[in-house]
């Protein structure tokens, strides 16, 4: 059984649907990408998902939970990080976490155990007495996360945590996401609208357009949706342009060219083999330098399977 498990989720505003049954599921200690236009319905599924905002049709299992029946029991073990930074401004970073903490009903040693952890996996120790609306957007956002992990959540639901910050914080928060699931295995879900963070941090994704599913699953098996053909890059001592002639006759491949004296080519999974090509340049005098598989990216997926760029 997954973690968690969303059933056949539809969400309408009006005549509008905003979510169009979606179905999904998250397994203990992944690190899964909610990808997806702006207004593709990702905040709305994770309103969802965290029990904010009621489906009009579908259900969510967390931990085996119904969180329609259940909500206390799923509610406990999620951290939420809203898209909208939510903080009280005119106090300080620590007295926002003692906060938070008291909702979360820790107290005592614990709380201030707590309210240290956060305040160092996050980067804002020595900002700790300073008031929030001091704090730059990056700042705010880390704060943020922070209060979203006092009670060690199982899972941690991040909305866009990138959105509109210094670059700074922003390795921050790739840093932080990469720790917290590694070291305490917290299950993360990242929502973005930023492909080639998703690409780095997240091991499952699921490409969401229109309130549609576009794509989902691991991020090779989505990768090899769009494409059959492997792009490889091979890099020769002493290149010479009879080879790419040569290349070009053997089986499985599709396209071969040089490029600024490298070797590309465009080769089918099944029937193509390396071994063929690296005889080729070696019988032409060559010797290889390097290999390099390239695989598209989530942005090309996207482009691929909707016409569209992900971002306008
Ligand atoms: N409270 C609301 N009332 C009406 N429509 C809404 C509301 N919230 C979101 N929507 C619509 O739902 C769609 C999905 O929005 P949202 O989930 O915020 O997208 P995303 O987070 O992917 O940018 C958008 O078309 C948005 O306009
Ligand atoms: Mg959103």
């Amino acid at each position: 059984m997954s973690l968690i498990e969303v059933k056949n989720i539809t969400k309408r505003f009006g005549h509008k649907v905003v979510l169009d049954n979606i179905t999904l599921t998250i397994d203990e200690g992944d690190v899964f990408g909610l990808i997806g236009p702006n207004g593709a319905g990702k905040s709305t599924l994770i309103k969802i998902m965290t029990g904010l905002w009621d489906s009009d049709g579908g259900e969510v299992i967390i931990d085996g939970y119904d969180l329609k029946k259940e909500p206390l029991k799923v509610k406990e073990q999620i951290g939420l990080v809203p898209q909208e930074i939510a903080l009280f401004e005119g106090i300080t970073a620590y007295d926002n976490l003692e906060f938070f903490g008291y909702l979360y009903g820790l107290k005592g040693r614990q709380l201030k155990e707590r309210i240290d952890e956060a305040l160092e996996v996050t980067g804002l120790k020595d900002r700790r007495k300073e008031k929030v609306n001091k704090f730059s957007g990056g700042m705010k956002r880390r704060l943020n996360i922070a209060c979203a992990i006092l009670h060690h959540p199982r899972i941690l639901i991040m909305d866009e945590p990138t959105v509109g910050i210094d670059p700074q914080s922003r390795n921050h928060i790739f840093e932080f996401t990469k720790r917290i699931n590694k070291e305490n295995n917290t299950t993360v879900i990242y929502t973005s609208h930023y492909m080639e963070e998703v690409e780095m941090l997240c091991n499952k994704v699921f490409i969401i357009d229109l309130g549609q599913e576009v794509a989902y699953g691991d991020k090779k098996s989505i990768k090899s949706m769009i494409s059959n053909n492997d792009r490889i890059l091979i890099e020769a001592f002493d290149y010479r342009r009879e080879m790419i002639q040569a290349i070009k006759q053997l089986p499985g491949v599709n396209e071969c060219i040089e490029e600024k004296g490298l070797i590309k080519l465009l080769a089918d999974k099944n029937s193509f083999r390396l071994e063929a090509v690296l005889k080729v340049i070696e019988s032409h005098g060559g010797r290889i330098k390097s290999i390099n598989f390239e695989e598209p990216s989530l942005e090309e997926v996207f482009l691929a399977l909707t016409g569209r760029n992900l971002r306008d």
